[in-house]
């Protein structure tokens, strides 16, 4: 038992963070008259969705013929084929719906002449299952996420939503019987511990860029959530996928929007060459990602790389006229001026890629629960009590790639169908058994272990040695051999850690304790990052091995899944993907050949 004073609290329900995908969920359960708690490290419109620039896809066709059904297939092969189908089509079905709702509840998007959503084009959206280009990305100017995060708080509040802010969320309170029932926090500012119990707990906590030395993502995005998750013994799926934005700004990684290639802006090399035309004959600047990602790193490398170093691309808008870069690129405009000192009617960005996006994160069903393995049989089961939703999860939608504006219009499309699946399955106030008398006394005495950590290392030098290990063995690119080598030299970043030293043991505002607790979290998903990614023998995606150049679907068809121990060895089990849909309304898409 500890020592601390523990305060403990009761709600039908808690979100842990409040990004899109938090937001969403939260007001739509508090609207249903769920007493919800949302727990956030941040002041919630600071959350990662508020850099969110370049717009939220869904078949609207307010600027040509679209369907659901073409989304969905554009989102299949986007994936590579490795993104559950019936999660897809629910995703791209309930589109439409979603984002007419974001509309209703206050969201400015730009508009058409005629007063609909302005639609822009975006990498891999097509019309006709690949044979024309979509503009499908319902866009508020280039600050789409801040439109849709203040709506979304404005939402909770008035729903009565309650916040816990600037309280860290340590670990997941789990019984016996592995079911979940909440969360143990650290109130940042007061220094106090806080138990929140609940029926049900949604994890939306966002991505692990920060994994990396160079990402588009905030400070804080440190996957805590699924770093709870592994320290809970169950697994993350597929996380070998990480993406990587073309065009982020060179040398800050700050990003550039891809609806700037959207409006019409194309990417060069020194020899002033549209290179792009030559990896991807038909949509050019708007394949997707991956591909757009592994052209310019060839053209790098093959030493037609711009600037002094020669070692990274022009973005080009220049053309576009000041006018439109104004109405529709204003963020970007601002962006690339401070960070690159670039007057973009004038002059082109200089872009590489840089780490945007993980695919991979919690396993989840298309209702939003935390799905496992039945030991017995290998079947798919869920973790009573435990849901996760957004960039945390892996629902599996995005697969081995995620197509741009496919983000915002997850987190939005499976914020609420968590909110819809708690209203269905949660009884409000329903009295819930006390906690096990230990909960929460495995985080505490990790917390103390790290307070009281008094080692020869700092935390800011263990944390550069991952991200610079991650930076170059988990790259665009990959083989045996630098995975293997990145394999060796991550468990050592992991091992140092039992070296760290924390300066002051303070539990108020101690921000030296709480990029610990953070840089812990990033640790385990490296490693598990590092692991899957030699594990996986075959290209798919943003996975693309030299050494395996194809991909395999004889044998890689299927999610990886995989569990760390408290000494950082990782094991594996597999799940299959799903090739079957909820409807007949569209068929399973088979694999075939991915070009663009
Ligand atoms: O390029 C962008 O605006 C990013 C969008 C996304 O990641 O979905």
């Amino acid at each position: 038992m500890s020592n601390y004073q523990i305060i403990d609290h009761c709600y039908d329900v808690i979100v842990v963070g409040a990004g899109g995908a938090g937001l969403r969920a939260t007001f739509g359960m508090a609207e249903k008259g769920l007493t919800t708690a949302c727990i956030t490290k941040v002041f919630p419109t600071r959350s990662h969705t508020v850099a969110a620039q370049g717009g939220i896809s869904a078949a609207l066709g307010n600027m040509g013929a679209d369907s659901w059904q073409w989304h969905m297939y554009d989102t299949v092969k986007g994936s590579d084929w490795l993104g559950d189908q019936d999660a897809i089509e629910y995703m791209c079905r309930e589109a439409a719906p979603a984002i007419i709702e974001l509309e209703h509840y206050g969201v400015p998007f730009s508009r058409t002449e005629d007063g609909r959503i302005y639609q822009r084009p975006f990498g891999g959206m097509t019309t006709n299952f690949g044979e024309g280009i979509a503009q499908r990305t319902c866009a508020a100017a280039d600050r789409t996420g801040h439109a849709i995060l203040h709506t979304l708080y404005q939402q909770s509040l008035k729903h009565k939503a309650e916040f816990f802010i600037e309280y860290f969320a340590l670990d997941l309170i789990m019984d016996e019987e592995g079911i979940c029932r909440g969360v143990i926090a650290l109130n940042m500012a007061e220094g106090t511990i806080h138990r929140f119990r609940a029926q049900m707990t949604i994890l939306a906590t966002g991505g692990y860029g920060k994994a990396y030395f160079s990402a588009t993502s905030a400070h804080t995005c440190t996957g805590d959530g699924n770093a709870m998750v592994l320290r809970a013994g169950l697994p993350l799926q597929d996380l070998e996928f990480v993406q990587f934005h073309p065009t982020g700004i060179y040398g800050s990684g700050c990003l550039i929007t891809e609806g700037a290639r959207g409006e019409g802006g194309f990417l060069t090399n020194s020899s002033g060459e549209r290179f792009m035309e030559r990896y991807a004959p038909s949509a050019k600047d708007l394949a997707s990602r991956d591909v757009v990602s592994r052209a310019m790193t060839i053209e790098i490398r093959d030493g037609r790389g711009v600037g002094e170093h020669a070692d990274h691309i022009y973005l080009h808008l220049e053309h576009l006229g000041a006018e439109v870069i104004e109405e529709r690129l204003p963020g970007i405009t601002e962006s690339a001026k401070i960070f690159a000192n670039v007057d973009v009617t004038k002059q082109p960005i200089p872009v590489l890629p840089t780490v945007h996006y993980n695919m991979g994160g919690i396993p989840t069903n298309y209702h939003g629960e935390v799905i496992k393995l039945n030991p017995e049989d290998n079947t798919e089961t869920i973790v009573p009590g435990l849901m996760a939703i957004g960039e945390c999860a892996c629902v599996s939608v995005h697969g081995a790639n995620r197509l741009g504006s496919n983000s915002l219009l997850d987190i939005i499309v499976f914020g609420r169908a968590a909110a819809k699946r708690c209203v269905k399955l949660i009884k409000h106030g329903i009295t819930q058994k006390p906690l096990p008398k230990e909960a929460g006394d495995v985080a505490i005495a990790r917390l103390d272990k790290l307070r009281y950590a008094k080692g020869n290392i700092g935390t800011a030098q263990i944390r550069l040695q991952m991200q610079r290990t991650m930076q170059a063995h988990a790259a665009v690119f990959r083989s045996g051999e630098s995975l293997t080598e990145g394999a060796k030299k991550i468990a050592q970043v992991f091992n140092s850690f039992s070296d760290v030293k924390v300066t002051d043991y303070s539990l108020i505002w101690n921000t030296d304790l709480l990029e610990t607790l953070e840089l812990d979290n990033l640790l385990g998903q490296a490693v598990v990052t590092m692991n899957s990614a030699l594990h996986r023998t075959e290209s798919r995606g943003g996975h693309a091995r030299e050494d395996y150049p194809k991909r395999d679907d004889e044998n890689w068809l299927k999610h990886t899944l995989a569990w760390l121990d408290d000494k950082g060895q990782v094991t594996f089990n597999y799940r299959p993907v799903h090739m079957y849909t909820l409807t007949d309304e569209i068929q399973v898409i088979p694999p075939k050949p991915r070009v663009y």
